[in-house]
Parts: C-alpha cells; structure tokens; sequence
C-alpha cells in the first residue's frame, strides 16, 4: 500500500502466462513431449505479480518447481497443445495481457490408441502419423481482430538459431509479422544455450504498431531469466 504507483504498473490488471511444454498423447502410457523447463514463463508471471497483477499461470510439463501457493499466482495444469488451446480461449477472454512462453507441439500423433500399442513380430517397423495442433498465439490475435475483444498486449516467443543465410533477428521479425502478435521475445538459441539453464539473452521485438510506443529498435537484455522477464513484463506493460 505505500508503494509508489510506478512500482506496480500492472495493479488491476489481469495477465495470462503460459509456461512448460506440451505432451502429445500416442496411447494411454506413451506421448511426444519437449524439453522445455517452464523457467521462463514462471519467471515472467512473478514479473508480472510484482508488477501488481492478477496473474493467472497456465502450466505444461516442467523441469522445475512451479511457483509456491503463497505467491499469489492462480495455476492451472495442463497436457496437450489443444487442451493449452482450451485453457487459453477461456482465460484470455477476460485479461489485459497474453504472455504465450509455452513450447507448443507444432504437431500431434492423429490417432491416440486407446490401449497400450504393442509390438508385432511382422518384421514392420511402425510409423507414426503427425498432424498439426493450432497456432494459438496467431488464434487469439485473430479472434482478437474479429471480435475486438481479448488481451490488449500479447506477447509471443520465438526460440531461433539462425543459420548461414538468415540472422535469427530477422527471423524473429518475419515470426512477429506472421503471428500479428504485439511483442515477440527472441530467445537466440545455439547448442547448450538457454535450455534448462538460468542464464539467457533476449532480444524483444515490437510490432509496427508497438513500435510508436517502444521506438523500432528491439531491446536486448542479457542476464537472468528474473532480468529478462522483468524488462518483457515493463515493455508490455507501456503499451496498456
Ligand atoms: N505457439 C502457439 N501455438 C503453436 C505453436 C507455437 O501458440 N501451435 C506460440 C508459442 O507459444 C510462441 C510462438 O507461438 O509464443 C512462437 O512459437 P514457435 O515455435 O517459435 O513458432 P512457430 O510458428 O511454431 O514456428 P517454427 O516453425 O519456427 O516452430
Ligand atoms: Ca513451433
């Protein structure tokens, strides 16, 4: 109560953060997963609760402890892309920000066997069939334009390394343009960058329209996961 109104920017204001990856089912004992460890996101919705917000966290699978009950923070679990999709639609109707961390499976087995899939001694080696989940980050932009409701900043990630040809800037700008996003937060990866470790550098790319607000030159910030999520939460928080 006495802090100064400049501390808590997001006071009032409710912010939707996804975080962890998705497990994509074959059979009742089996799935495709990835490696992301949730730190990120989890990071950025303490950012954002120290900022003053309501925070409603949205959690996938997780290579570490998941914010504490006396942290403030609402939490919801989930599995797949379209369960994250479910849970997204419906949170996102009523917040003032979309902060999408996760990692998404692009894509999921098209059919998921309802008991266990066992081995057969025909000599053929099986193939797995993928199809593909919905972009919910390009989604909730688009219901957004549809309809005029939704969060007023949402924010995408994009882990990018970049090859011979293509500056994983640039990449991360066509992702941003693609998705229609607000901000995109490019995270550079490389082998051993980033993963699982505390470490990282961000670079936050704002779009056209964010650009009147945070000028045309990305930010970047190095440090800790804290750092970056601090700097993501105060860009975002400049263009409610
Ligand atoms: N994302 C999403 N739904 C998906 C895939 C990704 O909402 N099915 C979100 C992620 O949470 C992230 C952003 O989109 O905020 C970018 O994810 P990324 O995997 O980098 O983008 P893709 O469009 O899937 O491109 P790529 O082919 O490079 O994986
Ligand atoms: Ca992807």
């Amino acid at each position: 109560a006495d802090h100064p109104v400049h501390d808590e920017p997001l006071r009032g204001r409710r912010v939707v953060v996804t975080a962890g990856g998705t497990r994509e089912a074959l059979d009742p004992v089996r799935f495709l997963g990835n490696r992301s460890s949730g730190r990120q996101g989890i990071a950025l919705a303490r950012a954002a609760r120290q900022a003053g917000a309501d925070v409603h966290l949205i959690l996938g699978t997780l290579e570490t402890e998941p914010p504490a009950s006396d942290e403030g923070i609402s939490l919801e679990h989930i599995e797949s892309a379209q369960q994250l999709g479910a849970a997204v639609a419906e949170a996102s109707a009523e917040c003032d920000m979309l902060i999408m961390a996760a990692a998404v499976a692009d894509f999921r087995p098209l059919t998921v066997g309802e008991s266990k899939i066992k081995k057969t001694d025909d000599g053929q080696d099986p193939t797995i069939t993928l199809t593909r989940n919905p972009d919910i980050l390009a989604e909730t932009v688009a219901a957004r334009s549809r309809t005029g409701k939704g969060p007023t900043v949402i924010v995408g990630f994009a882990a990018e390394t970049g090859d011979a040809e293509h500056d994983p800037v640039d990449l991360a700008g066509q992702k941003l343009q693609r998705k229609g996003c607000d901000l995109l937060v490019l995270n550079q990866v490389g082998t051993d960058l980033v993963f699982g470790r505390e470490d990282t550098e961000v670079h936050i790319l704002a779009s056209q329209q964010s650009q009147q607000v945070l000028g045309a030159e990305p930010l970047t910030v190095a440090g800790s996961k804290t750092r970056a999520a601090q700097a993501v939460v105060a860009q975002a928080s400049r263009l409610l």
